[in-house]
């Protein structure tokens, strides 16, 4: 399906740094707005994945990263984003694949997430991998830009 070679892994501490910079890019910043040193177990049901590459000294480098919720039997896409040059390629597919096999393991039954309207490539993502629209929620952004919400029922 693609041909970079990348790995997906639990995000650690070290991470943190990498992931805020890319979501300053990509994203409404949540770990960048943190106040907290435990932004990593604050939240006893985020789970939060890396991919990564190594580049050419060898060091790992983050390219993208998924954030969700398990809660019981539902779950709930927090954030997903992958490196603009890094796009295409099947990364974020691969992010989802590991959230939605996490999620059936923990018998969950639906995942659900918000999405901005004018989002194509992200709506065109969730929707390939299975989401449908449910309803529109009006304001939902800062920006004043509604968000379509999306579910998926699983298991
Ligand atoms: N236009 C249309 N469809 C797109 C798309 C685009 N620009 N980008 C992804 N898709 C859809 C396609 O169906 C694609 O399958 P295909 O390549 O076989 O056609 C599928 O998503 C999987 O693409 P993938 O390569 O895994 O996605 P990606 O690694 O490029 O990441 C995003 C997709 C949305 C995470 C990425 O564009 C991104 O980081 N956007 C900014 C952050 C963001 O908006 N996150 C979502 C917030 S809710």
């Amino acid at each position: 399906m693609n041909n970079l070679d990348f790995k997906i892994r639990k995000m650690n501490e070290g991470d943190i740094a990498q992931v805020v910079l890319l979501e300053k890019k990509a994203l409404t910043p949540f770990f960048a707005n943190s106040k907290s040193k435990d932004v990593l177990s604050d939240n006893p049901f985020a789970r939060l994945k890396v991919a990564t590459i190594q580049n050419e000294k060898g060091n790992e480098i983050v390219i993208g990263f998924i954030h969700y919720w398990i809660t019981f039997d539902s779950a709930t896409i927090a954030q997903i984003a992958v490196q603009s040059e890094f796009k295409r390629q099947g990364i974020a597919n691969a992010l989802l694949k590991v959230m939605n096999e996490e999620c059936s393991f923990n018998n969950v039954r639906s995942i659900t997430l918000e999405v901005k309207v004018d989002n194509i490539p992200a709506i065109s993502l969730y929707e390939k991998d299975g989401f449908k629209k449910v309803s529109i929620k009006e304001h939902y952004y800062e920006d004043g830009t509604d968000a379509i919400y999306m579910v998926k029922e699983v298991n």
